[in-house]
C-alpha cells in the first residue's frame, strides 16, 4: 500500500519530483502505476530505477523546483520556504502551516507568523477555508466544493499587503500590474550596497530604502504611501532580508549576509553585470544556519526595527503620493490623518508607531474586504483575533476622526489590479 501511495504521488502532476521532470519518465511512472494497481505486485525489479535515483531524503527530495502548478510570488522568504517544503509546495497554506514552517526555517516568533498569515488570509485568501496563496489567485479546485470563489493572493494585494518601493520588484503601476517578478536591474542596485566588504547590514538597507523611494517618486505617476503596506510591510521586508536571511555560524554568531547568501535567497545566478533571475528557484543557501533559537524575531522587533529606520532616515516616513504624473508628490500631515492624536515627532515615542500602524491597518479593511470574497465581518474578526493581540498589551490612545478620505486624491491609492490566472 505504501508503495502504491508513493507511486501515485510520483505520477501525479501536483507533486514535483525532479526525476519526474522528464515527461517520458513521468509517463513511464504512470504506466507502471497502472500496471501495479491492476495486477501483479512484484516490485522487486524496480524497472524505472527509482531506487537509484532517490536522494538521501527519501521519497520527497529535500530541495526541489516548483512544479508548473505550484504558486510562487513576490516574497523570496516564502518562495524559498515552499521550495524546501517548510510551507506546502503548492504555495497555498493555512495559518498553522505558516506558523510552524516559518518558525522551523527562520525562527520567526509564532505570534508574528500568525499575524502575518492571518492578514494574508484576510486580504487575499479565503477566510472560510482558512487558506492563503503566496502568489497569484487561489485556484478554485483547491477549495472545498470549489464554490466559494477565490482570493487574489499576495501578488495582487496591492496597498493591502504589497506596496510600492520594494527591494527588487517594480511598483505595480509601472509594470502593468506585475509587482511580483524580480527586476534584475533593481536587484543589481541593491546588490551593490554590500560594498567592498561584501556584507549587507540593516543600515545599508535602510539607506537603500530612501533611494528607492526617490526613484519611485521620480518615475511612478501612481506612487502612493500611507497604507499599512507601504508604511510597515515594505520597510519591514527590507529588514527581513538581514534579520531572517543572514547566516549564523560559529565564527559569526550575530550573523552575516553576503552576496552569495543574498543571491541564493532571491533566486539569482551569475555575476554582477550579467545576473539572471531564475524564476521560482529561490533557495536557502547551502551551509546556512538560521538565527539562534534563543532569539526569535518577534512582532515588537518588527516595529522597533521599522521605527529605527524612520528615525535614522526621517525623509522615508511619507504619507501621500504622486498625483498622476511623475515627481508630483504631495505629502499629508500625520496630525491631519490621525485626528490630531499623533504628529511626525511623537510617532516614535513609546508604543505610538505600533498603535498607529494597527489603526491604519484597520482603516484599510473595508477597502480590501470589498475586493475579496470574504465579507467585511469575517475579515474584521480574523484580523482582530490574530493581529489584534500584537497591540493588546500596548498603551494605545484610541484614534477617532482618523481620515483615509484624504487619500482619495491620490490615484495610486485606489489602483488595485487583479491577477491573471497564473501561478506566479
Ligand atoms: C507569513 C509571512 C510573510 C508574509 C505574509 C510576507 C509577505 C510579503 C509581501 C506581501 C511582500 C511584498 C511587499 C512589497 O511590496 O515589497 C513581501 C516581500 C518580501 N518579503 Fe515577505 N512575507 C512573509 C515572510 C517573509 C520572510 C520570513 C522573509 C525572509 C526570510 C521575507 C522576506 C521578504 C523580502 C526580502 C521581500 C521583498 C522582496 C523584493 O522586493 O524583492 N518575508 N513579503
Amino acid at each position: 500500500m505504501k508503495t502504491a501511495v508513493f507511486l501515485a504521488a510520483m505520477a501525479s502532476s501536483t507533486w514535483a519530483f525532479p526525476i519526474m521532470d522528464d515527461p517520458k519518465t513521468a509517463q513511464m511512472a504512470r504506466e507502471f502505476l497502472e500496471r501495479y494497481q491492476a495486477g501483479p505486485r512484484d516490485l522487486s525489479n524496480d524497472p524505472l530505477g527509482i531506487s537509484k535515483a532517490q536522494t538521501n531524503c527519501g521519497p520527497t527530495p529535500c530541495t526541489q523546483s516548483p512544479a508548473a502548478s505550484n504558486i510562487r510570488g513576490p516574497c523570496p522568504g516564502l518562495n524559498a520556504a515552499a521550495n524546501h517544503g517548510y510551507l506546502p509546495r503548492n504555495g497555498i497554506a493555512t495559518i498553522e502551516q505558516t506558523i510552524s514552517g516559518l518558525e522551523a526555517l527562520y525562527n520567526m516568533d509564532p505570534i508574528l507568523g500568525a499575524a502575518l498569515s492571518a492578514y494574508a488570509v484576510a486580504t487575499g485568501g479565503n477566510v472560510l477555508e482558512g487558506v492563503w496563496s503566496i502568489g497569484g489567485p487561489l485556484p478554485e479546485d483547491c477549495l472545498l466544493n470549489g464554490l466559494i470563489g477565490t482570493g487574489q493572493g499576495l501578488s495582487y494585494s496591492h496597498n493591502a499587503y504589497e506596496g510600492d518601493v520594494s527591494i527588487g520588484r517594480n511598483d505595480i503601476y509601472t509594470n502593468n500590474g506585475d509587482a511580483h517578478s524580480l527586476n534584475i536591474t533593481k536587484f543589481e542596485k541593491v546588490y551593490a550596497v554590500s560594498g567592498a566588504e561584501n556584507r549587507y547590514t540593516l543600515d545599508k538597507f535602510r539607506a537603500r530604502f530612501e533611494e528607492v523611494q526617490d526613484e519611485s517618486i521620480a518615475n511612478n505617476p501612481y506612487y502612493f504611501t500611507g497604507a499599512f503596506s507601504t508604511v510597515v510591510v515594505v520597510p519591514a521586508a527590507y529588514n527581513f532580508v538581514i534579520n531572517f536571511m543572514s547566516n549564523h555560524t560559529e565564527e559569526e554568531l550575530s550573523g552575516y549576509l553576503d552576496g552569495y547568501n543574498f543571491k541564493s535567497f532571491f533566486g539569482v545566478t551569475g555575476e554582477s553585470g550579467s545576473f539572471e533571475w531564475q524564476r521560482g528557484q529561490e533557495r536557502v543557501p547551502d551551509n546556512w544556519y538560521r538565527r539562534p533559537t534563543s532569539n526569535q524575531y518577534t512582532a515588537p522587533d518588527v516595529f522597533i526595527d521599522v521605527g529605527i529606520g524612520y528615525a535614522a532616515y526621517p525623509n522615508t516616513l511619507k504619507f501621500g503620493g504622486n498625483t498622476g504624473t511623475p515627481n508630483s508628490f504631495v505629502g499629508l500631515d500625520v496630525a491631519n490623518l490621525t485626528g490630531g492624536i499623533y504628529n511626525a515627532q511623537d510617532l516614535f515615542e513609546g508604543d505610538n508607531l505600533a498603535c498607529f500602524s494597527y489603526s491604519i491597518l484597520q482603516e484599510g479593511i473595508p477597502d480590501f474586504a470589498s475586493n475579496v470574497v470574504n465579507g467585511l465581518s469575517a475579515v474584521t474578526s480574523l484580523v482582530n483575533k490574530y493581529v489584534g493581540p500584537l497591540v493588546g498589551g500596548l498603551n494605545c490612545t484610541q484614534i477617532s476622526g482618523q481620515s483615509t478620505e484624504l487619500f482619495n486624491d491620490f490615484p495610486g491609492y485606489k489602483y488595485s489590479p487583479t491577477g491573471p490566472d497564473t501561478n506566479y
